[in-house]
């Protein structure tokens, strides 16, 4: 029992202790109609995904592995901002259980003093421009220790029991995300990105820096000047030369 005080979000919920991934399962369910609202959540997740084909480390009991099937009635390119909505519920849900305040790198990455401690993947479901569906997988690292991190991800990743040095209700964290999601999204429907994106860039870390955008194609190195309506990352090169970035890997270059 999460004690949930939503009206739709998380009202149907699919809870399972081991999975390949939670987005599958919720792809799934989509596919067959479940209602708007509808979680899937795993105690551990064998396979989990991430963003640019990565895996996501999902160990048993210690964090939330969480997809949230939404059904809003948008155009396709406008989907990339419920992402950015996404970022800013959790962010204000750790905000709201925790003494911690998270950053947001763009687009989706939620860091504590540099390192990541929240993922978020969004899948989409779409006929032509009428999206069917939307997926949205939200990884939170809440009670690992650092030891319970691979090597390779101990200089990165971070959970919120390390930063905090207290362990954390799971249910209390799931509960509060989905509550700032349900009242964000009802936001988003009535009246539009823009207060979602102030939001957003309360909490963005990488605005007015210099990044690194590693693309498909390219690496562009820039100023972030901001984002759009449409939640696309602006870098302005050092010839004035301003670049949309849709899709990247973000880093923040050394001097
Ligand atoms: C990222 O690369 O930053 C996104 C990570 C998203 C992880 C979550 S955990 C729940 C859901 N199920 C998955 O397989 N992935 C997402």
């Amino acid at each position: 029992q999460i004690g949930l005080q939503t009206t739709a979000f998380g009202q149907n919920i699919h809870y399972e202790e081991s999975v390949d991934s939670t987005q599958k399962i919720a792809n799934r369910l989509a596919n067959e109609d479940a209602a708007e609202g509808t979680i899937v959540i795993a105690e551990e997740q064998t396979l989990g995904k991430g963003r640019l084909s990565r895996n996501w480390h999902s160990p048993k009991f210690t964090g939330i592995w969480m997809s949230l099937i939404l059904r809003p009635n948008i155009p396709f390119h406008e989907a990339p901002q419920l992402t950015l909505l996404a970022a800013v519920a959790v962010a204000q849900a750790i905000e709201d259980v925790t003494e911690l305040t998270p950053e947001i790198k763009w687009p989706n990455d939620l860091l504590i003093k540099g390192k990541k401690v929240t993922g978020i993947l969004t899948e989409l479901q779409a006929e032509s421009d009428r999206i069917h569906s939307v997926i949205i997988g939200i990884g939170v690292n809440v009670n690992q220790k650092l030891s319970d991190f691979p090597k390779e991800l101990q200089d990165i990743a971070t959970s919120l029991f390390i930063e905090s040095g207290v362990s954390i209700s799971r249910a209390a964290l799931i509960q509060q995300i989905l509550r700032n999601m349900e009242k964000l999204y009802h936001t988003y429907l009535q009246h539009g990105f823009s207060p979602v994106k102030l939001l957003w860039e309360s909490y963005a870390v990488s605005l007015g820096k210099e990044l690194k955008a590693t693309t498909v194609n390219e690496t562009i190195i820039g100023k972030a000047l901001g984002i759009t309506d449409s939640g696309v990352l602006l870098l302005e090169d050092k010839t004035g030369k301003v670049h949309p970035i849709y899709s990247a890997d973000i880093t923040i270059p050394r001097k």
